[in-house]
């Protein structure tokens, strides 16, 4: 079974296979048009496709990736865009980073999949870093995604809404989403593909 860790990912990024979409994907454009921009750490920010988004709507974006090489084309490519000023990068693994306490009024991760043995801490840490009042945004594929994706052989990486619940610190937050959304999306091949999201949107209590 394939492992998915930082050099599996720095070589794909080499590789030149993973490019930056220049575009935010679509369930964080939806879920935080009701939010006022602050602070927003995006954890896999890859090259920087959401984080750039979130920083130019006015967010200060903090972008958090295991591969150093899509994380120095994040930052150029919010240079490029003279958003330098709106977003720092840093190397972070997360199966053992955890952010700083109650910082962020927006912690959002997309399509970061790691093993079921370590998803709840990975999920805690991400909620600890959430202030009072902030929201926690986390979208990955859906289990029924298994045999569309390219790590679809691996069922382990793959979560529900309520096993992402689950690992919330209890009755810390409050669950605004926590559910499977279908959508189109692209095989590697470029052929449409009906697929499917889990978003857990949860809000810290006051
Ligand atoms: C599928 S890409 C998603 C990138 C971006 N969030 C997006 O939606 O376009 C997954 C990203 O998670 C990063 N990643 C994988 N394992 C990680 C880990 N343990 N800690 C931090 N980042 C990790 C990868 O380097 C990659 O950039």
């Amino acid at each position: 079974m394939t492992v998915y860790d930082e050099q599996w990912w720095e070589d794909r990024y080499a590789s030149g296979e993973a490019h930056w979409s220049g575009r935010p994907n679509d369930v964080l454009v939806a879920e935080t048009a009701d939010l006022t921009p602050g602070s927003a750490l995006d954890v896999g920010c890859g090259t920087g496709g959401d984080a750039i988004w979130l920083a130019e709507q006015g967010w200060q974006v903090t972008g958090a990736d295991v591969s150093r090489t899509a994380l120095a084309r994040a930052a150029a490519a919010a240079a490029e865009r003279g958003l330098a000023e709106r977003a720092t990068w840093e190397y972070a693994d997360v199966v053992t980073w955890t952010p700083p306490p109650h910082a962020f009024d927006l912690v959002t991760s997309a399509f970061l999949h790691v093993p079921g043995g370590i998803r709840d801490g990975v999920i805690a840490r991400l909620a600890s870093g959430v202030a009072p009042g902030g929201t926690l945004l986390v979208a990955q594929h859906d289990p029924s995604d298994l045999h569309t994706v390219r790590h679809g052989q691996d069922p382990d990486l793959f979560a529900t809404g309520e096993q992402l619940v689950a690992a919330l610190p209890a009755g810390e937050f409050e669950v605004l989403a926590a559910e499977a959304r279908p959508r189109m999306g692209r095989s590697h091949e470029g052929e449409h593909l009906h697929m499917a999201d889990v978003v857990l949107r949860a809000r810290r209590r006051s």
